[in-house]
């Protein structure tokens, strides 16, 4: 094979055959096809597709670049087989989902392996909110997460260097030659590290609006609709929602923050949308592994509660330790009386990544503190003058330009008007 033979098949429009694809990904893996050409070649699939065919074929190959972990031998407490449900969001502001999450779907037997990230740009990540509890850690060993696997049921860690290498070189790649945003790779990415991480079931929830990948509602339904088919293909029993993401979930976006608001949720409390989309990605984990719950009932009661404590403490976190908080804060006043119909996730994402929530290169920290709270979502009415979001940072020369992301970010609209979107969109099976 020849890498230049396969950029020019797809340059030309020419679907790819299964011994194409197995060697490419590989030859990148090993080094011997170079990055300008895996460049090259990612191009021409951002222009001209992939079949599904392809699609299928390139995360094969991505998975077999690297280990895949079985949970086969994890048992339940009747001793037979022990379900497993994962959950992936394609990201987006204010998305703290995952928190509350895992462990509530613990609470009724079924391991929750969840593999997650840090943040990208505008968008958080897991690992970075969980980082702000004192003594968290995210890496753990393949041994590790099975043994919590086994004893507290939820993991919430960083994915092994050992998954799917092939897409942690293609993925930088990617993101350094404006090649991110093609469906076959994002879906072949995303499904070849949870189709190698092992789980038995998939529920993934693709954002749609300002604040996510997919800007518009017919871009997140042909990835939702990609992914869902990869997972079945792999054995994955997979399903999809598509959700919201024009204004952030929760009313708050930061790392610190965002775990405070999950604790409320495990107390019981908590804001509505994220209580809703928490107990409804629960009811679609439990169902698709053939568990019957009451997830609702799990939060009230404080059995999610008991079992996040004890995920957090076997990754080394205090759970009764103070969290950190922002050194400085400033407020955002509402600009005149009415109703608030439209708060932008974008300018709020990108607001808190200002303020220190997120990093700017790959190496620099966040900060556990930074972030916006905010203290109106769409809907509430709202009078001049009053409070509407608190920037929080421990550095304030960012307030500056946190203020100028966040230009044109609120819209109030006369009494008596409604924000009209509802928070799930659609259910992909
Ligand atoms: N997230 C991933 O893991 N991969 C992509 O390609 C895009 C988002």
């Amino acid at each position: 094979h020849d890498a230049v033979d396969v950029i020019r098949a797809k340059r030309d429009r020419r679907e790819l055959s299964d011994a194409q694809i197995d060697w490419v990904i590989d030859a990148y893996t090993r080094g011997a096809v170079a990055d300008e050409q895996m460049s090259a070649l990612a191009m021409a699939i951002l222009l001209n597709g992939m079949t599904h065919r392809e699609t299928a074929r390139w995360t094969t190959a991505m998975i077999a670049s690297g280990e895949r972990l079985d949970f086969s031998s994890l048992r339940s407490r009747s001793g037979g087989q022990r379900p497993t449900a994962d959950k992936h969001s394609t990201g987006g502001v204010g998305d703290k989902i995952t928190l509350p999450l895992a462990p509530l779907v613990a609470v009724f037997g079924v391991a929750v392996p969840q593999l997650s990230g840090r943040g990208l740009g505008h968008t958080g990540g897991t690992l970075d909110k969980l980082e702000s509890i004192p003594g968290w850690r995210a890496a753990l060993s393949n041994e590790e997460m099975m043994a919590q696997l086994d004893d507290v049921g939820a993991v919430i860690c960083a994915a092994g260097a050992g998954l799917a290498p092939a897409d942690k070189k293609l993925y930088a790649l990617r993101d350094v030659t404006g090649t991110v945003e093609a469906i076959p790779l994002i879906a072949s990415s995303i499904m070849s590290k949870k189709i190698a991480e092992g789980t038995g079931a998939l529920v993934l929830d693709v954002k749609v609006g300002s604040g996510a990948f997919m800007k518009d509602e017919a871009d997140a339904r042909e990835l939702a609709e990609t992914m869902v088919a990869l997972g079945q293909d792999a054995g994955v029993r997979t399903v999809a929602l598509l959700t919201d993401m024009d204004t952030p979930l929760g009313l708050t976006a930061g790392n610190a923050i965002e775990v405070e608001e999950s604790l409320e949720v495990l107390a019981g409390g908590g804001p509505e949308d994220v209580v809703a989309l928490t107990v409804r990605l629960a009811e679609e984990m439990l169902e698709a592994s053939g568990v019957q719950g009451d997830p609702a009932q799990a939060l009230k009661d404080g059995r999610a509660m008991d079992v996040w404590r004890r995920m957090i403490a076997a990754q080394g976190g205090d759970p009764d330790a103070p969290l950190p908080r922002a050194k400085e804060s400033e407020t955002v006043y509402a600009p005149a009386d009415g109703v608030l119909v439209g708060l932008d996730a974008l300018s709020v994402g990108v607001a808190a990544w200002r303020l220190g929530a997120g990093r700017a290169r790959k190496e620099d920290a966040v900060q556990a503190g930074a972030g916006v709270r905010l203290h109106a979502k769409p809907g509430a009415t709202v009078r001049a003058g009053e409070p509407l979001m608190t920037l929080l940072t421990d550095t304030p020369e960012r307030f500056g330009r946190a203020r100028e992301a966040l230009e044109g970010a609120v819209t109030i609209a006369p009494e008596g008007s409604r924000p009209a979107t509802p928070l799930i969109l659609d259910r992909i099976a």
